[in-house]
Order: structure tokens, then C-alpha cells, then sequence
């Protein structure tokens, strides 16, 4: 690595393996790539890589656009397209893997990078939801093993959750994290493991909620949309739900939970009943997101809401300047 060693806190650039060309790995190498490292792209499939290729041009284009990226150009050329996993791995600081989310498949593919990659080369795997401990105990490398899971799209959202087993080596998840923030994103640590790691753990209790009060008919399928994002989530864009609440009552949080807290108590004793997601109970809410938005369409969607989050992001880093 350059210009400094992990763990002093100076700005760290140096050589990343992205193992996993499609939506995630194609991001994670824009994150790196901006940074100033050097990437080295892999996949199984050769032709991942053609569409990784265009995508990541378009996506830099984009970003251009907003006045996130100024010289797309130069950033691509730190990128490299790679077909033999052992010449992605070659000199690699860190890899960050995106294979498929099959543990079985993950278990291989650790084994495999836990081979061939350097003795000190940090292993971090992207997975939504399978744990270090689940995918990397049979490794004998296994305290270079973690997970730092992104959320999507990695490079417009900076959020990294850092996930180590119990035997993972703490300058090991130091390090990662020490990456993560040079690198431009934002890292939370995970203390203990935990399914669904935080993030999706706070998705899930608002999705169920979500399922519970629309399968018991209490609100539509478009008004539960618009109670976030005309709702919560304006404020969320830029402060957290510990901080609303110490902003929404004169004393702070513990006078917020002083006048509201028995409300709160009272509303969890109704919320306790996992919710049906089985596909039947789930058809009315989807039967009305395809009202408002025909399956055809998803995909110039998806790029409409890179779009806005690239402005959001834009907004917000000319408030924090
Ligand atoms: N999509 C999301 O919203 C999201 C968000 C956060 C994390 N993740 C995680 O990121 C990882 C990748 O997800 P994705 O959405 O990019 O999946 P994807 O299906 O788009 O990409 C997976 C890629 O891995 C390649 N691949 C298959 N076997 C491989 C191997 N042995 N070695 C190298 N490459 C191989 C495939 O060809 C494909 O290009 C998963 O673990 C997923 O849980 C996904």
C-alpha cells in the first residue's frame, strides 16, 4: 500500500481485487478506482466483465453529470479487466469479494482466494447475509476474513457495514475499516455477530411493520411510500433516528421518551407477530406497484434513482463543505 500503513489514519491507496463483476462488484470498483487505487476486476464469466465495462462508463458519465466525478477517463484507466482469479489476487492489499450469495459457493471461492492471495491481504466479502463465521471458519487465513457489506449502489450510498467473526484479527477489521473511510465511505462496525448484520435488521422492522399494517388494512400500498419519503425519510437523509428524537422534545431524547416511550411500549405488543411474505400475501402489494410501474420499466427506473441519489449526494457534500 501507499503513502501509509493501515492502522496510522493518513490516507491509505494501494491495490484492490474486486472478485465479482455484476451490480455490486461493478460499484465497489468506481469506489476504489476514484480513490486512486488499483483495481483489478474479476470474474468467472468473461462476458460479465463486457457489461461491467460499459456499465461502470455509463456510471461514471452519470456522476460526471453531477459534478461527482471530473475526470472519468483517467479513473477508468485504473481499472483492469481480469479472467484468471490467481492474476487478480497477484500484489492485491485487499480484496473485496461479490460472488454469488450460495454459501456453498463463497465457502469455494474463500478457499480458493485464501490460496492464493498474500498472507496479509485483507478478505472481505460483500454478502448481505451470510456471516464470516458461516463462510470462513475452515480457513486456515481465517483472521484475514470479514465481511464489509455495501449497500447498493456502493459507490452513491457510502454506507459499510464491518462484520468480523469472533476470530477475526481486530487489526484486521481496523484495517478494513481504515480503507473504508479513506476510500470515501462510511463504516459502522457490527460488535457481534448477527444476522442480517444492522442495516437490514432496521430495513426488516420497518418492512414488517409495512406487511403487518397493509395485510391488516390499516393504509394502501402507495400511502405507506409516501408516509417515508415525504415523511421520515427527508429527515433520515441527513440525521439518524436517535437524533430526531433528542430533537423532537425540549429536554432531549430522555424527555422524548419520558412523554412518548409508553405509547411506543404499548405499539411493540402489537408488533411482535412475524408478518405472512409468503408470495399470495404479498400479490395486492406488488399487483400495485406494477399499477404504478410496469416490470418493463424497472430497469430505466433503477437508473432514474441513481440519478436522484447522485443529486442527494451532491446537495449534501456542498452542505458539508
Ligand atoms: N444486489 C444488492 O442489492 C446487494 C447489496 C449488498 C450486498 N450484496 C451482495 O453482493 C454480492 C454480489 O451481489 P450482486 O447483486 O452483485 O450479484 P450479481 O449476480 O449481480 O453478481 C455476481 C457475479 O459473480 C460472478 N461469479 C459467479 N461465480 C463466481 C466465482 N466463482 N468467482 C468470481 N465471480 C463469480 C457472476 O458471474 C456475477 O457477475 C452478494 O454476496 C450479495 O449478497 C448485494
Amino acid at each position: 500500500m501507499q503513502n501509509s500503513t493501515v492502522g496510522t489514519g493518513d490516507a491509505v491507496t494501494g491495490s484492490v481485487a474486486v472478485i465479482g463483476a455484476g451490480l455490486i462488484g461493478r460499484g465497489w470498483a468506481i469506489v476504489f478506482a476514484r480513490a486512486g487505487w488499483q483495481v483489478n476486476l474479476y470474474d468467472l464469466h468473461a462476458s460479465q466483465l463486457d457489461v461491467a465495462r460499459q456499465a461502470i462508463a455509463d456510471q461514471l458519465q452519470m456522476l460526471k453529470q453531477h459534478g461527482l466525478c471530473e475526470q472519468p477517463d483517467s479513473l477508468i484507466n485504473n481499472i483492469h479487466y481480469k479472467t484468471d482469479l490467481e492474476a487478480a489476487l497477484s500484489g492485491a492489499d485487499y480484496v473485496q469479494e461479490c460472488g454469488p450469495e450460495v454459501l456453498e459457493a463463497k465457502k469455494k471461492l474463500y478457499s480458493e482466494m485464501d490460496e492464493l492471495a498474500l498472507e496479509s491481504t485483507i478478505l472481505a466479502s460483500s454478502t448481505s447475509g451470510l456471516m464470516a463465521s458461516e463462510f470462513a471458519a475452515h480457513l486456515s487465513g481465517r483472521r484475514r476474513a470479514l465481511v464489509v457489506h455495501p449497500v447498493n449502489p456502493p459507490h452513491l450510498v457510502p454506507l459499510v457495514e464491518i462484520s468480523p467473526a469472533e476470530w477475526t484479527d481486530p487489526a484486521v477489521t481496523q484495517g478494513a475499516r481504515q480503507i473504508m473511510s479513506s476510500v470515501g465511505q462510511t463504516p459502522i462496525t457490527v460488535e457481534k455477530e448477527i444476522s442480517g448484520f444492522i442495516l437490514n435488521r432496521l430495513q426488516g422492522a420497518l418492512l414488517n411493520e409495512v406487511l403487518r399494517l397493509t395485510q391488516g388494512g390499516y393504509v394502501s400500498a402507495e400511502d405507506i411510500d409516501k408516509a417515508v419519503c415525504d415523511g421520515l425519510g427527508l429527515r433520515w437523509s441527513f440525521m439518524g433516528p436517535l437524533e430526531t428524537i433528542d430533537l423532537n422534545a425540549p429536554e432531549g431524547l430522555a424527555d422524548y421518551a419520558a412523554r412518548y416511550g409508553a405509547m411506543y411500549h404499548a405499539m411493540a405488543e402489537t408488533q411482535s407477530s412475524p408478518p405472512d411474505w409468503h408470495e399470495s400475501s404479498v400479490a395486492e402489494l406488488h399487483d400495485a406497484r406494477r399499477e404504478r410501474l410496469d416490470s418493463r420499466d424497472i430497469a430505466r427506473r433503477q437508473n432514474w434513482r441513481d440519478n436522484r441519489l447522485a443529486a442527494l449526494i451532491a446537495h449534501k457534500s456542498k452542505q458539508e463543505n
